[in-house]
């Protein structure tokens, strides 16, 4: 199995634990960071809905939390009856990627494929000096 593939499965056994009682659109994430080590995520939703929170992100303060700071790779997966259309990453979501990405970091979508970051999000926002 490729490690996209092997991604993908974890993304999608992620997304069999949604909370999305609101929108009813469960969604599945999974990141290996530098050090080889797979998070994952699953987007958790809110009465207050502006609290609700992407599978890509759990996945990664996921990551984070547990002291690994470099993304490789991320796979999301969307539910099965909108395989069709793609779930593309929220911006919020990849301006999150942004922060903890190389150039090398991918970003793969179930059905629908490969892409580098820099072709989701041509100009993240960044405050960092060159000297931080
Ligand atoms: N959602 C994600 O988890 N990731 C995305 O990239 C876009 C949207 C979630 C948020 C909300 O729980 C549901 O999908 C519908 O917007």
């Amino acid at each position: 199995m490729s490690d996209a593939k092997a991604l993908l499965k974890k993304a999608r056994a992620a997304k069999c634990n949604s909370y999305s009682p609101y929108s009813k659109f469960s969604v599945g994430a999974a990141v290996i960071t530098q050090d080889g080590k797979v998070f994952c995520g699953t987007n958790v939703e809110n009465a207050s809905y502006g609290l609700s929170l992407c599978a890509e992100r759990v996945a990664i303060f996921n990551a984070i939390s547990s002291g690994s700071k470099e993304i490789l790779a991320i796979a999301v997966t969307c539910p099965e009856s909108h395989k069709e259309s793609s779930l593309m990453p929220c911006g919020a979501c990849l301006q999150v990627i942004a922060e903890f990405s190389s150039t090398k970091t991918t970003i793969i979508i179930d059905h629908v494929g490969e892409f580098k970051l820099t072709e989701l999000l041509t100009k993240p926002f960044n405050i960092k000096s060159e000297n931080n």
